[in-house]
Parts: structure tokens; C-alpha cells; sequence
């Protein structure tokens, strides 16, 4: 287990207000978010694109609570020192203020998770407020919003007019008046998230939001190139695990089919003092 000193949203603020950038991954599962906290992130986020990245559905809405607390818990467990957020997914919250506390609440009772995330900005107020009344950490997420998708004509960029820039520039200042900790920007211009990030007091991240936020976030299967459906323009990828992985698979069957796997250094040979009675077995059995 490492050593490193586990962020609250206080030392998150003080980074803000040094000038340090937040650098903040997605994680589903128990052996990423372990490499995640031994390379040093200091947030996970358990996004419901765990929907595409690990079910293969194709898109955000399908995801379950049950889906997200299991993979909270496993994410949870690897790594204890990382500030994990849970992300809350489609109509967890979007139904009453009563749904979004149970919903949220969920996530720091059975997962154990340092905040909740929920989409959407001046529509969701209310939620926002509710789960801060219940002593949750919030963080909004604005801009391009996966769940609403379909009302946005699909994964679009938002805030590129000056009509939509402003509605972006309204959930935010909504969203920080409301109380929530941290906001995420999502696929919105870097003119319009620079000027949003340095308004707010609060810590503003960016996944697509360009290089002035206070952080940036990527998927984790778009950096390590497992996620091949397709690559969103903000990502960078750093390794190409699919074929990494493949390859190894590619050399495996040839190995199996020309027997050259297993070699005796992968068998348990009998014991030597045994050994030796092994033919009589075998007679007994002819
Ligand atoms: O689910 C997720 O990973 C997210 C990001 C796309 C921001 O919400």
C-alpha cells in the first residue's frame, strides 16, 4: 500500500489557490485504480462511462446505481489514499430532490467515496443544494453532458456560440452559488473555461476544456488506448494497451497450438521422494 497522503477538498482548494493542477483519472476496477494511485493521481472519478469502457453499451444512460456502487467498492479498496468520487448515474437524480440524497448518500455508505458528481447546471440546482444539506461533497458537471446527449444532438462541444457560451458561463456561477465544491467542464472551449475558472473561487477541471482549469480529467481506457469504439479530439493517448494485449493473446494461441506452452518450468512435477511410486499407480489403473 503506498504512502501518499490522501487529498480532502481542502488541500484540492490549496492546490487551486497555488497554482498546482489537479490530475484526475476515471478508474472502474480493482488492478487500475491500484496503478492509478501508485502513479500518483490525486482524484478517481467511477464514471458511468464505466457503461461503454467496461459493459459495452453505447452510451451513459443504461448504467445502473447497483453497477456504479460495485465498482466504487472495487476502486474504493485499491486505493484508499486517493480522493474517489462517485459518479451519479441517469435517474438517480434527475426525478425528485428525495432520489438524489438516497442516491448520493448510497455512494458514501456502501462505497465509501469522498464525493458525488451529478450533470447538468441551473435544472439540477435544487438536487445540488439537497446533497449538500446532507453534508455530501458535490461536484456539477457542465458543458457537453453525456446523459442528456439526445438533447444536445449527440457528443457535441457546448459554449462555442456566444448564446451557448452563456448559458455554460449561468451553470456555472449557478452551480458555485448553490455551495458545490468542484465543477467540471466538459468539451467547452478553452476562451470560455479560462474565464469560468478564473471567476470561480471553487476548483474547475476540465475533461476537453482546454489547459486553464485548475485540473485536468481523461478516461482512463482512452489514455491507455483500451476504449477503440472511438477517440474523442481531447484525448491524448499514452499507451496502446489493446495492442499490447492482443499481441500477447495472438502469442499465446500460436504457442498452445504448437505446444510450446505449457514448458516444464510452468508444470508441478511430483514430488522427487514420490515420484518413484508413480509407475505402480499407474498399473493399478490399467
Ligand atoms: O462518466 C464519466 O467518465 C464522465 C466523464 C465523461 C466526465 O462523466
Amino acid at each position: 500500500m503506498s504512502e501518499k497522503k490522501k487529498h480532502s477538498i481542502h488541500t484540492l482548494q490549496k492546490m487551486k489557490a497555488e497554482g498546482e493542477k489537479i490530475a484526475w483519472l476515471t478508474a472502474y476496477d480493482y488492478p487500475t485504480a491500484l496503478f492509478a494511485e501508485a502513479a500518483g493521481l490525486d482524484m478517481l472519478l467511477v464514471g458511468d462511462s464505466l457503461g461503454m469502457c467496461v459493459y459495452g453499451y453505447d452510451g451513459t444512460v443504461p448504467v445502473t446505481m447497483e453497477q456504479c456502487i460495485v465498482h466504487c467498492e472495487a476502486v474504493r479498496r485499491a486505493a484508499p489514499n486517493t480522493f474517489v468520487m462517485g459518479d451519479m448515474p441517469f435517474m438517480s437524480y434527475q426525478v425528485s430532490d428525495e432520489d438524489a440524497v438516497r442516491n448520493a448518500g448510497r455512494f458514501l455508505k456502501e462505497a465509501n467515496v469522498d464525493a458525488i458528481k451529478l450533470e447538468g447546471g441551473v435544472r439540477v440546482i435544487s438536487k445540488i443544494r439537497a446533497i449538500l444539506d446532507a453534508g455530501i461533497v458535490v461536484c456539477g458537471h457542465i458543458g457537453l453532458t453525456p446523459q442528456s446527449s439526445g438533447q444536445l444532438g449527440g457528443h457535441k462541444a457546448q459554449g462555442r456560440t456566444v448564446a451557448s457560451a452563456r448559458a455554460v458561463i449561468e451553470d456555472a456561477l449557478a452551480i458555485e452559488e448553490a455551495g458545490a465544491q468542484l465543477l467540471l467542464l466538459e468539451a467547452v472551449p478553452p476562451e470560455v473555461a479560462g474565464f469560468i475558472t478564473e471567476k470561480l473561487a471553487i476548483p474547475v477541471l476540465s475533461i476537453g476544456a482546454g489547459p486553464e482549469c485548475d485540473g485536468q480529467l481523461l478516461i482512463v481506457s482512452d489514455l491507455i488506448g483500451q476504449f477503440q469504439a472511438f477517440t474523442p479530439k481531447f484525448v491524448k493517448r499514452y499507451c496502446n494497451v489493446a495492442e499490447l494485449v492482443t499481441d500477447a493473446m495472438r502469442e499465446y494461441v500460436k504457442d498452445v497450438k504448437a505446444g510450446t506452452f505449457p514448458s516444464d518450468e510452468h508444470c508441478y512435477h511430483m514430488l522427487k521422494a514420490e515420484a518413484g511410486g508413480f509407475p505402480d499407480l499407474q498399473k493399478e489403473f490399467e
